[in-house]
Order: structure tokens, then C-alpha cells, then sequence
């Protein structure tokens, strides 16, 4: 059985009370069958893991694939590691295009991540000008290959994929459930492909892109989809939590 998951991209909003009180919230309603993880700004991460809500682990939006040294504002694997964190969210479209995020980049990230023992949750997702071209399944499987296929079968249980088209990502325009379900399908296929039908079916593939309470259902009924990346409706944690309770 492939974990379900509800994940909250905070990127870069809240104070840090605003951000301990939503943590705590969010923490409060009890929900099973699903794992819930929150991606929380790296400043505030330390606070939150004093905040009592051990269903939840939190995670990083971001981390610079180095252990130590003259890296400027920078914050480096081995640090989250020692804060205890062990989620990391690699290949966001938004420090691909805003913080241009290159393969070769993406790639040190998720080799580095994995052998430091962190959960990947890799994301990949074509832009409209690709999708309206036709060519969003090529697109897509292009950046799998690129970013991640280069892994060894054994390493693959620390990846969680999120398919993020962009055009869908804070546009309030979600992927239709058939848009998102055929290329989760193709994502599941092509890993079934590289490595085994068995990893195949283990892996978690989520959807991101204006996910929300009044669509998550239809979304999460579908065969290939295991769950959600979810940014704007996880800075409010009634939504955060209705959209954990769609399956
Ligand atoms: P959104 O963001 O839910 O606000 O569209 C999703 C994401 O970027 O992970």
C-alpha cells in the first residue's frame, strides 16, 4: 500500500508566532490514513520542533548541497541534519525559474539529500507554454530522467514525487483530475519502466498546483494520485486539514 500524503508548502509567509500557533492548529485534529508534513520557512524550524505535535514532521523548502563552508546565506544539509530534520522538498519550480536551479543543481541536491539519509519530496511540472505545445508528458519525464533515474533502485524508497504543472501553481486554475491522474499514471509507468513494477507501485506521487478543500476529493480519487503538495490552502489549517481528510 503507497502512503497517502498531505504536505504544506508555507514557502516564504508567516511570522513566527503566526507560524508556531498554524503548526499547533494544525496539529490539534487527529487524522489517520495519512501522513501530514509541513515544509515550514528554515527560520523557523527549530521553534517548531518544540511545539508538541509529534504526528507531524516538519521539513525544509530548501537546503544548499555542501556540508560546511563560504557559502553566504546559505544553509547546508548537515544543518537541517542536526536540527533533526528529515524531509526536504528538491526541484520547486519557483527556485528553478526565480533562483535558477539548474539539472546539474538539482541533481548534486538529491544525490547529497540521499545519501544524508533525507526524504526527497522532488517536484516536476511543465509550463504552460509547454503544456499548450503538446509536449507536457516528454517535458515531464525529461526532468525524471534528468533529476532523479540516475538513482540507485534501493535509494528510491526516499523519494516522494510531486507533480506541480506551473500554470496550476498559486493560480487558483487547478489541473483537471484527468490532467493530473494521466500524467501520474505516465510518472508511475516510467518508473515502472526504469526500475521495477514493484517501486512503481510503492511510491508516493502527489499533485500540487491550487489544491484546496473543494477539489481535493475528486483529486485524491484517483488511482495514481496519493496526495497533495499543497501551498496556498496550508496557511490555514482548517483547509490544510479538510484537503488531509479528501481520501
Ligand atoms: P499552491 O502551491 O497550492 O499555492 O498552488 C503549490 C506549491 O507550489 O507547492
Amino acid at each position: 500500500m503507497r502512503r497517502k500524503i498531505v504536505a504544506g508548502n508555507w514557502k516564504m509567509n508567516l511570522t513566527k508566532g503566526e507560524a508556531l500557533d498554524l503548526y499547533h492548529s494544525i496539529g490539534q485534529e487527529k487524522i489517520d490514513n495519512v501522513s501530514r508534513v509541513i515544509f515550514s520557512p528554515l527560520l523557523f524550524l527549530d521553534a517548531l520542533k518544540y511545539v508538541e505535535t509529534p504526528e507531524i514532521p516538519i521539513g525544509a523548502q530548501n537546503f544548499f548541497p555542501i556540508k560546511e563552508g563560504a557559502f553566504t546565506g546559505e544553509v547546508s544539509y548537515a544543518q537541517l541534519k542536526d536540527l533533526g530534520i528529515e524531509n526536504v522538498i528538491i526541484g520547486h519550480s519557483e527556485r528553478r525559474t526565480i533562483f535558477h536551479e539548474d539539472d546539474a543543481l538539482i541533481r548534486q541536491k538529491v544525490e547529497v539529500a540521499i545519501a544524508a539519509g533525507l526524504h526527497v519530496y522532488f517536484c516536476c511540472g511543465e509550463s504552460l507554454e509547454v503544456r499548450e505545445s503538446g509536449k507536457h508528458f516528454d517535458y515531464v519525464l525529461h526532468q525524471l530522467t534528468d533529476n532523479l533515474f540516475h538513482l540507485e533502485k534501493e535509494k528510491f524508497s526516499q523519494i516522494t514525487i510531486a507533480y506541480e504543472p506551473i500554470w496550476a501553481i498559486g493560480t487558483g486554475k487547478t489541473a483537471t483530475p484527468e490532467q493530473a491522474e494521466e500524467m501520474h499514471e505516465r510518472i508511475r509507468l516510467a518508473i515502472a519502466q526504469y526500475y521495477s513494477n514493484t517501486l512503481a507501485e510503492s511510491t508516493s506521487i502527489l499533485y500540487g498546483g491550487s489544491c484546496k478543500p473543494s477539489n481535493a476529493k475528486e483529486l485524491f480519487a484517483k488511482k495514481n494520485i496519493d496526495g497533495g503538495l499543497i501551498g496556498g490552502a496550508s496557511l490555514n489549517a482548517k483547509d490544510f486539514n479538510n484537503i488531509a481528510k479528501s481520501f
